[in-house]
């Protein structure tokens, strides 16, 4: 389940650019599984599910970008996603996109906004 508007995921600045970082809430049926991506000053959330078959996007940790860092690959097969809307540009999931999660940059904080 999502936490509540304001919540404080990570301050912007323990997060490379670009980079992303993994976060999960709640357990069972009900947990959320989410990442964000930073690209300079702005920050993009998005359920960490890939949709070709709704698995996680990263193998390992916090690893979300392609070599070069311009775009969310998915580390199952390959599928790539644009870092601003999560749209998919190549792979398996084609004309299809990510799932956001709405989070914004407040006081230097990535928190999680209102959708
Ligand atoms: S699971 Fe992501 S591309 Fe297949």
């Amino acid at each position: 389940m999502l936490p509540p508007p304001g919540t404080v995921l990570c301050r912007l600045a323990e997060l490379d650019d670009p980079a992303g970082r993994e976060f999960s809430f709640g357990r069972g049926p009900d947990a959320l599984l989410m990442f964000v991506v930073r690209k300079g000053g702005a920050v993009f959330g998005y359920v960490n599910a890939c949709p070709h078959t709704g698995g996680p996007l990263n193998w390992m940790g916090d690893r979300f970008l392609a070599p070069g860092g311009g775009e969310i690959q998915c580390a199952t097969h390959g599928a790539r996603f644009r870092i601003e809307d999560g749209a998919c540009l190549s792979g398996p999931c084609d004309g299809r996109a990510l799932s956001p999660v709405a989070v914004r940059v407040d006081d230097g904080n990535i928190v999680v906004a209102e959708r």
